[in-house]
């Protein structure tokens, strides 16, 4: 072999067997809150753009009505907003629980509003490999999950309902505690009659 071809498997094999080191020495990231890998936020946002605007089905965002952006923000409250936050209730969790951290999808940097209504339903549907986003699949119908596409779509300009839809609180308040020292009830006399 001559110096060309010493040179050419010396180089081949120099990438792969750094690779190896680097993986095996444990050095790696693993937890939540490591640093990323190198090249990792770059790679996987490529290839995962690249697919999902190959797959992506496409619809106008004119078909939808206000009303299915209303509907879309009730299935988004119970679906979504744990992870991706409320209006004006961002960082529902202060420190980053998961890697990557879940966008707060209500506050200007993390609004989806310029992407195809066709890729947001499809990462509602299949969710993101390797990240936190589930599929939704099998919790909702496939028009709730367009609904929820149409609503972040709209979430710098929401309608009020929707807003107001965003808003009422995901449990219902507890019944007050009965006043103390309160005989334990009783159905009420009834009335003497006139
Ligand atoms: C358990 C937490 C969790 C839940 C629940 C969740 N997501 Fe996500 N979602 C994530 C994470 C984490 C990411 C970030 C993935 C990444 O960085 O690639 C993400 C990414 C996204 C993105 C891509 C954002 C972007 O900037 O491209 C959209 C859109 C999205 N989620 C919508 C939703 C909707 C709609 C729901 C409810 C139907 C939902 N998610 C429920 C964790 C969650």
């Amino acid at each position: 072999m001559g110096k060309f071809g010493w040179g050419l498997l010396i180089g081949l094999l120099t990438f792969p067997v750094l690779g190896a080191i680097y993986l095996l020495s444990g050095s790696a990231p693993a937890a939540v809150t490591d640093h990323p890998f190198p090249f990792e936020r770059l790679i996987a946002g490529v290839a995962l753009g690249a697919h999902i605007h190959r797959d992506a089905p496409k619809r106008d965002l004119s078909s939808f009505t206000t009303a299915d952006i209303i509907a879309g923000a009730d299935s988004y409250r119970k679906g979504c907003g744990g992870c991706h936050g409320l209006p004006e209730v961002t960082r529902v969790r202060p420190e980053p629980a998961m890697y990557p951290p879940p966008p707060q999808l209500f506050t200007p940097d993390g609004y989806v509003t310029d992407d195809p209504v066709g890729v947001t339903y499809w990462k509602i549907k299949n969710g993101i490999r390797m990240t936190g986003m589930p599929s939704f699949e099998k919790l909702f119908t496939d028009e709730q999950m367009w609904q929820i596409a149409a609503l972040l779509a709209n979430a710098n300009k929401l309608p009020p309902q929707a807003l107001d839809t965003l808003k009422q609180p995901l449990f219902p308040p507890p019944p007050p505690p009965p006043p103390s020292g309160a005989a334990p009830s009783r159905p009420a006399a009834p009335k003497p009659a006139k």
